[in-house]
């Protein structure tokens, strides 16, 4: 295992110790998510009660092949915690999601969610967000002009670069869970993350974009030198 893999099953490995029995859980999406859903596995096994919600079909897949029991937001539309990785944090505890392409679902489970909680290896700590691209999540119909629009808020709030469309491995158009496109902006930093949030969400064809912010009640962010709590865990 390399040091930044087991610094995120150290980081996922406190948070599974907030897991008690009878709670409804959200389950992320990525390489920290999929460790913390092992531990819920275990647990699971062990005889704990647990009911789960997965934001991707990927942690669905993981979730069933442990036996962890799982339900929908619509059965159960109120969950007590969800843990997700993220790919960057700031200071204010506000994150960039979807590197997996799973922001979507992570922003709708971890909103149902009384507590999300973060965890993260030490790499994805930054003073100003940006150095990775922001994902945006968009409709295929009308991208272009929907790109446009895009390209017209990122530019106000004065980021540079442009949004590019997602390919797969393959080479072929990135396909979410939900059937849309990921438009990734990239930008070097975000100075206004609260007016880019608010600019992207009245575009027309935007669905969802990878800004959390005031989602996170804390950050478990771990390094070879051990774990640290950003935040309430409480
Ligand atoms: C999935 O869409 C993402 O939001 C992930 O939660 C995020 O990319 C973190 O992934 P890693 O834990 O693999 O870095």
């Amino acid at each position: 295992m390399s040091s930044a893999d087991e610094a995120k099953r150290k980081a996922a490995a406190k948070a599974a110790e907030l897991v008690t029995s009878g709670m409804r859980l959200g389950l992320g999406t990525g390489s920290t998510a999929k460790h913390f859903v092992d531990f819920i596995g275990e647990k699971v096994k062990s005889g704990m009660d647990l009911l789960c919600v997965p934001t991707s079909e990927q942690t669905r897949q993981q979730a069933l092949s442990l036996g962890i029991k799982l339900t929908t937001l619509d059965e159960t539309p109120e969950l007590d915690l969800t843990i997700d990785g993220a790919d960057e944090f700031d200071p204010s505890l506000r994150l960039i999601k979807g590197g997996g392409g799973a922001l979507l679902r992570e922003k709708i489970v971890a909103a149902a969610s009384k507590r999300m909680i973060v965890i993260a290896d030490r790499s994805k700590q930054v003073s100003v967000l940006g150095q990775f691209p922001l994902p945006i999540e968009v409709i295929p119909f009308g991208l272009e002009a929907t790109k446009r629009r895009i390209q017209k808020v990122i530019s106000a709030v004065g980021m540079r670069g442009s949004p590019k469309l997602r390919l797969n491995a393959k080479g072929e158009t990135f396909i979410t869970d939900e059937g849309h496109y990921i438009l990734d902006c990239p930008s070097g930093s975000i100075a206004y993350p609260d007016a880019l949030a608010n600019g992207l969400q009245n575009i027309p064809g935007v669905v969802e974009h990878g800004l959390f912010i005031g989602l996170a009640k804390a950050i478990i962010v771990a390094d070879p030198n051990g774990v640290d709590i950003i935040g309430e865990l409480g």
